[in-house]
């Protein structure tokens, strides 16, 4: 080995190293969910009264949610919610396509594309949030999925994971906005 490749091998271990210590910033940019939340706040139209009995099959679970003001632990749960919340709907995608239409309730398919991209950017970036241990969420996300397989009622499923996924975003962004990472003064 000649020395400057054992300076070399040196460096990588070092970088290595200094990787494997460097603490995940778990943080996800305000103006990317904001824009996320705009563009699934405009994609369709409002939530539809024939879902409504749909209600109770799925309730998005409240407990979720932070109670208190933002400090570090809280807004650490407050991220995770709305990752999780993503990444669910981001499974949901994959699993039964694009959402269907009927009921009169249509996508606008430009706006939905725009949103899965951001999506697609926001699981990338926060990735550090994603947890094995979730609670609530998987119990939710199956009732969605129950609801959505069924012919009769897929569209109410749609219009009820947009209706959730929506109130997940605005709340956070409205109740927790220093949770956030925001390019500009906010
Ligand atoms: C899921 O569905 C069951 C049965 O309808 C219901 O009891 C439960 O509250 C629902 N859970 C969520 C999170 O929607
Ligand atoms: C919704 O919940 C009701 C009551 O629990 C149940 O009878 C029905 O099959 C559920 N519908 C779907 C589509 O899962």
């Amino acid at each position: 080995m000649t020395l400057s490749s054992v300076v070399l091998v040196l460096l990588q271990v070092y970088s290595l190293h200094r990787m494997a210590v460097a603490k995940p910033t778990c943080l996800l940019e305000g103006n990317m969910v904001q824009s996320a939340h705009h563009l699934l706040r405009d994609l369709g139209g409002p939530f539809p009264i024939l879902c409504l009995p749909y209600r109770a099959n799925i309730s998005f679970p409240d407990s979720a949610f932070p109670t208190a003001k933002a400090n570090h632990i809280q807004c650490r749960r407050a991220l995770r919610v709305v990752y999780e919340s993503l990444q669910g709907a981001e499974q949901v995608f994959e699993d039964h396509g694009l959402p269907v239409g009927g009921g009169g309730v249509t996508w606008d398919r430009e706006k939905l594309n725009r949103f899965r991209h951001l999506q697609h950017r926001l699981l990338e970036k926060g990735s550090c949030l994603s947890s094995v241990d979730s609670g609530v969420l998987p119990s939710y996300f199956s009732n969605v999925t129950a609801v959505l397989q069924q012919q009769d009622s897929a569209s109410c499923g749609w219009m009820s994971l947009k209706r959730d996924l929506l109130r997940v975003l605005e709340s956070t962004l409205h109740h927790q906005p220093s949770c956030f990472t925001w390019r500009h003064a906010h």
